[in-house]
C-alpha cells in the first residue's frame, strides 16, 4: 500500500499502488469537483504534489504535469494521475459557496390563483380536510385552513432557489438558494446523465439533491415558524435531466439518439416517494417536459409570462448552464436548447470560471500602458 497525505485536510490514507489520485481524493470523503467527471478535457481538478524530489517515481500519469518545481511541487490533473509511491497532496483552497449571487426574483404578472391543494373545515366534527384536487388526503384536528403551504424550486443544473409560498394568499413567504451539490461530480448536463447511468450513479445523484432540497426546506421552515407538517406540496421545475434525476428515473435515454424522455407529462408523486420531507402525505409535483433538452422550467416560463396567448412576436430566453430559447409568435410556439455552460460558466474548458470571487471582471489598459484588472471581491485573479 503507499502512504498519501491530503493537505490542508492532514488526512493520512492508504491507497493501492496504481490508484487515480482524484479516486482517492474523493474516498477520504472530500468535496473534491471534477466538472468534466474524470475526462482530462476541463483541467478543473489540479492539485500539487509536494515532495517532487521523488518524482517520476511516485506517480504515473495520462498528461505529463502542468509544471514542475522543486520549491512549489508538482501540478497535476488529478483524475489524469495514477499514484504508485508515498506522495503528498495539496489541494486547492475551497470556492466558498457564499461568494456566488443567485438570482432568486424578478418581475411577476397577477395571476388568478387556483390552487391544486385547498383546505375544508367542518364545524361538526372541528376538523378540517386536506384536498389535492378531488383526492382526499388528510384529515387534521381543528380548523387549521389558515395554515397551508407549499414550496416552489427551481432546479437548475447549477444553482437551486426554493421558495415557501403561502397558498391561501399566493404569496411567496421566504426563498433560499444554494449551489446544486451534484457540481462536483459533474458541471454540464451531459456528463450527469452519463454519471446516472452508472451502476449507483443516479442513486449518488439523487440522495445529494434530495439531502440539500431537504435542508434548504428545513431552513425556510425554521427561519419563519411554519410546521413541515403544514407544507402540503413541492413543484419542482428544471431541465429535463434535473426533473429524472430528482424523481430518481434513469435519464440514460436523454443521452443518445433519439433522445427520448421517460417524463413527459404533468406527474404527481407521493413526497415521501421522492425523498422530500414535508407533510408526510404531501405530494410532488413535475410540471410537463417539451424535450429531452427543454424541460419543465421553460414549460413554467411559458406559463409565468403568458407567452402562448400573446399576439406579439417574443422571444423568450433562458441563459442558464443548459440555454434555452423560445419564439413566440400569436399562439406559435418553437423551442430549441443548447449548453451554454461552456460560454457563460467556463464549463468544460481550461480557462475561466464562474463569476465568484476571483474572477476577472474587466480588463483595460490605461493610459501609461499598464494592464488593470478588475476582479471580482477585489482579490487575486483566479480565472
Ligand atoms: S476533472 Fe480532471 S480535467 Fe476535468
Amino acid at each position: 500500500m503507499t502512504n498519501i497525505t491530503i493537505l490542508p485536510h492532514n488526512l493520512k490514507i492508504n491507497a493501492r499502488p496504481g490508484e487515480k489520485l482524484s479516486n482517492i481524493i474523493r474516498s477520504a470523503g472530500i468535496s473534491f469537483e471534477m466538472p468534466c467527471n474524470g475526462n482530462g478535457t476541463c483541467g478543473k481538478c489540479v492539485v500539487i504534489l509536494q515532495n517532487a524530489n521523488n518524482y517520476p517515481e511516485n506517480i504515473h500519469q495520462n498528461r505529463l504535469p502542468l509544471s514542475i518545481s522543486q520549491k512549489k511541487g508538482i501540478k497535476v490533473l488529478a483524475c489524469q494521475t495514477f499514484v504508485t509511491d508515498d506522495v503528498t497532496v495539496e489541494l486547492p483552497a475551497e470556492e466558498g459557496k457564499e461568494t456566488l449571487t443567485i438570482i432568486d426574483s424578478g418581475i411577476c404578472r397577477s395571476i388568478p390563483l387556483k390552487p391544486h391543494i385547498y383546505k375544508t373545515y367542518d364545524n361538526k366534527t372541528n376538523s378540517t380536510s386536506v384536498f389535492a384536487g378531488s383526492e382526499l388526503l388528510i384529515v387534521e384536528e381543528t380548523n387549521t385552513t389558515n395554515e397551508i403551504y407549499g414550496v416552489v424550486i427551481d432546479i437548475g443544473t447549477t444553482t437551486l432557489v426554493v421558495s415557501l409560498c403561502d397558498i391561501s394568499n399566493g404569496k411567496t413567504v421566504a426563498k433560499v438558494s444554494s449551489l446544486n451539490p451534484q457540481s462536483i461530480y459533474a458541471h454540464d448536463v451531459l456528463s450527469r446523465i452519463s454519471i446516472a447511468s452508472e451502476e449507483d450513479g443516479l442513486a449518488k445523484l439523487h440522495k445529494l439533491l434530495i439531502d440539500e432540497l431537504n435542508h434548504l426546506i428545513e431552513i425556510l421552515s425554521k427561519e419563519n415558524t411554519i410546521s413541515i407538517d403544514r407544507i402540503y406540496e413541492v413543484v419542482l421545475s428544471g431541465n429535463t435531466c434535473m426533473l429524472h434525476l430528482v424523481s430518481k428515473t434513469n435519464p440514460s435515454a436523454l443521452g443518445h439518439y433519439p433522445f427520448t424522455n421517460v417524463i413527459e407529462g404533468l406527474h404527481r408523486l407521493p413526497a415521501k416517494q421522492v425523498g422530500l420531507r414535508i407533510n408526510p402525505d404531501g405530494i410532488v409535483c413535475l410540471p410537463p417536459t417539451i424535450s429531452a433538452f427543454v424541460g419543465a422550467d421553460i414549460t413554467s416560463g411559458i406559463l409565468a409570462t403568458d407567452l402562448h396567448n400573446r399576439k406579439e412576436c417574443i422571444l423568450f430566453i433562458d441563459i442558464g448552464t443548459n440555454g434555452e430559447m423560445v419564439l413566440a409568435n400569436n399562439g406559435y410556439v418553437v423551442a430549441t436548447s443548447t449548453a451554454a455552460g461552456p460560454a457563460f460558466e467556463c464549463m468544460n474548458i481550461t480557462s475561466g470560471m464562474r463569476a465568484q470571487t476571483g474572477a476577472l471582471e474587466r480588463v483595460s489598459i490605461n493610459r501609461h500602458g499598464d494592464l488593470v484588472l478588475k476582479v471580482i471581491g477585489d482579490t487575486e485573479p483566479k480565472g
